[in-house]
Protein backbone atom coordinates (compact mmCIF):
# COMPACT_ATOMS: atom_id res chain seq x y z
CA UNK A 1 0.00 0.00 0.00
CA UNK A 2 1.56 3.08 -0.77
CA UNK A 3 2.87 5.30 2.28
CA UNK A 4 1.32 8.62 0.63
CA UNK A 5 -1.40 8.76 -1.86
CA UNK A 6 -1.25 11.50 -4.20
CA UNK A 7 -3.89 13.85 -4.44
CA UNK A 8 -5.98 17.22 -4.87
CA UNK A 9 -5.03 18.09 -1.03
CA UNK A 10 -1.00 17.77 -2.23
CA UNK A 11 -1.40 19.87 -5.43
CA UNK A 12 -0.10 23.27 -4.99
CA UNK A 13 -1.52 24.77 -8.83
CA UNK A 14 1.56 24.82 -10.04
CA UNK A 15 2.37 22.39 -13.37
CA UNK A 16 6.22 22.21 -12.85
CA UNK A 17 6.12 21.78 -9.31
CA UNK A 18 3.16 18.98 -9.16
CA UNK A 19 4.71 17.55 -11.26
CA UNK A 20 7.92 17.01 -9.71
CA UNK A 21 5.85 16.43 -6.33
CA UNK A 22 3.83 13.64 -7.81
CA UNK A 23 7.18 11.80 -8.98
CA UNK A 24 9.16 12.64 -5.12
CA UNK A 25 5.92 11.09 -3.90
CA UNK A 26 6.37 8.07 -6.13
CA UNK A 27 9.84 7.41 -5.11
CA UNK A 28 9.07 7.75 -1.35
CA UNK A 29 6.34 5.19 -1.93
CA UNK A 30 8.50 2.81 -3.88
CA UNK A 31 11.25 2.91 -0.96
CA UNK A 32 8.84 2.44 1.37
CA UNK A 33 7.82 -0.62 -1.01
CA UNK A 34 10.91 -2.32 -1.08
CA UNK A 35 11.76 -1.88 2.39
CA UNK A 36 8.48 -3.55 3.14
CA UNK A 37 9.30 -6.18 0.35
CA UNK A 38 12.50 -7.14 2.15
CA UNK A 39 14.48 -6.40 -0.40
CA UNK A 40 18.11 -6.15 -0.48
CA UNK A 41 20.41 -3.64 1.10
CA UNK A 42 21.19 -2.72 -3.10
CA UNK A 43 17.82 -2.42 -4.21
CA UNK A 44 16.85 0.00 -1.66
CA UNK A 45 20.35 1.64 -2.12
CA UNK A 46 19.34 2.49 -5.47
CA UNK A 47 15.69 4.27 -4.68
CA UNK A 48 17.37 6.20 -2.43
CA UNK A 49 20.27 7.73 -4.34
CA UNK A 50 17.04 8.43 -6.90
CA UNK A 51 15.18 9.93 -3.99
CA UNK A 52 18.33 11.97 -2.81
CA UNK A 53 19.09 13.00 -6.40
CA UNK A 54 15.53 13.95 -7.42
CA UNK A 55 14.89 15.72 -3.93
CA UNK A 56 18.04 17.98 -5.18
CA UNK A 57 17.11 18.55 -8.53
CA UNK A 58 13.53 19.53 -7.48
CA UNK A 59 14.65 22.02 -4.96
CA UNK A 60 16.66 23.61 -7.52
CA UNK A 61 13.64 23.47 -9.29
CA UNK A 62 12.13 25.78 -6.66
CA UNK A 63 15.42 27.71 -5.95
CA UNK A 64 15.47 28.87 -9.42
CA UNK A 65 11.24 30.01 -9.71
CA UNK A 66 12.41 31.58 -6.39
CA UNK A 67 15.31 33.63 -7.95
CA UNK A 68 13.84 34.52 -10.83
CA UNK A 69 10.39 35.86 -9.37
CA UNK A 70 12.23 37.51 -6.73
CA UNK A 71 10.18 35.69 -3.74
CA UNK A 72 10.18 37.40 -0.71
CA UNK A 73 9.90 33.80 1.66
CA UNK A 74 12.92 32.24 -0.18
CA UNK A 75 15.10 32.31 2.72
CA UNK A 76 12.81 30.51 4.75
CA UNK A 77 11.91 28.25 1.85
CA UNK A 78 15.57 27.69 1.41
CA UNK A 79 16.52 26.78 4.90
CA UNK A 80 13.76 24.23 5.45
CA UNK A 81 15.64 22.71 1.91
CA UNK A 82 18.66 22.55 3.22
CA UNK A 83 17.81 21.00 6.28
CA UNK A 84 15.94 18.32 4.66
CA UNK A 85 19.26 17.39 2.15
CA UNK A 86 21.41 17.66 5.24
CA UNK A 87 19.24 15.52 7.14
CA UNK A 88 18.22 13.08 4.71
CA UNK A 89 22.35 13.39 3.84
CA UNK A 90 23.37 11.97 7.35
CA UNK A 91 20.92 9.06 7.11
CA UNK A 92 22.03 7.80 3.46
CA UNK A 93 25.87 8.47 4.55
CA UNK A 94 25.14 5.79 7.79
CA UNK A 95 23.14 3.38 5.44
CA UNK A 96 25.81 2.92 2.60
CA UNK A 97 27.81 2.62 5.24
CA UNK A 98 25.99 -0.29 7.01
CA UNK A 99 25.12 1.91 10.15
CA UNK A 100 21.54 2.62 9.55
CA UNK A 101 18.88 0.49 8.12
CA UNK A 102 15.45 2.03 7.22
CA UNK A 103 12.82 2.08 9.20
CA UNK A 104 8.79 2.67 9.60
CA UNK A 105 10.33 6.08 11.70
CA UNK A 106 12.39 6.97 8.42
CA UNK A 107 9.76 6.49 6.26
CA UNK A 108 7.32 8.32 8.58
CA UNK A 109 9.55 11.29 8.55
CA UNK A 110 10.04 11.59 5.00
CA UNK A 111 5.98 11.30 4.71
CA UNK A 112 5.20 13.94 7.38
CA UNK A 113 8.74 16.11 6.12
CA UNK A 114 7.10 15.98 2.63
CA UNK A 115 3.14 16.48 3.15
CA UNK A 116 4.32 19.61 5.86
CA UNK A 117 6.42 21.10 3.45
CA UNK A 118 3.94 20.73 0.27
CA UNK A 119 0.99 21.89 2.16
CA UNK A 120 2.40 25.03 4.08
CA UNK A 121 5.42 26.11 2.27
CA UNK A 122 5.41 24.83 -1.23
CA UNK A 123 1.96 26.06 -1.27
CA UNK A 124 2.58 29.49 -0.28
CA UNK A 125 5.57 29.79 -3.43
CA UNK A 126 2.91 28.18 -5.89
CA UNK A 127 0.33 31.49 -4.70
CA UNK A 128 3.05 33.79 -4.93
CA UNK A 129 4.03 32.38 -8.59
CA UNK A 130 0.47 32.30 -9.95
CA UNK A 131 0.29 35.99 -8.90
CA UNK A 132 3.40 36.75 -10.52
CA UNK A 133 3.52 35.14 -13.38
CA UNK A 134 0.47 36.81 -15.21
CA UNK A 135 0.92 34.43 -18.30
CA UNK A 136 0.10 31.43 -16.76
CA UNK A 137 -3.21 32.45 -15.50
CA UNK A 138 -4.53 33.53 -18.47
CA UNK A 139 -3.90 29.86 -20.10
CA UNK A 140 -5.38 28.01 -16.55
FE1 LIG B 1 10.02 23.58 -1.34
FE1 LIG C 1 8.59 21.16 -3.30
Amino acid sequence: MALITWGPILTVGHKEIDEQHQKLVALVNQLNDAMHAGQGKEALQRVLAELVRYTQYHFGTEERLMAANKYPLSAEHKAEHVKFVADVGAFKKKFDAGNATLSVEIMNFLRDWLGKHILQTDKKLALALRGAAPKQSVHA
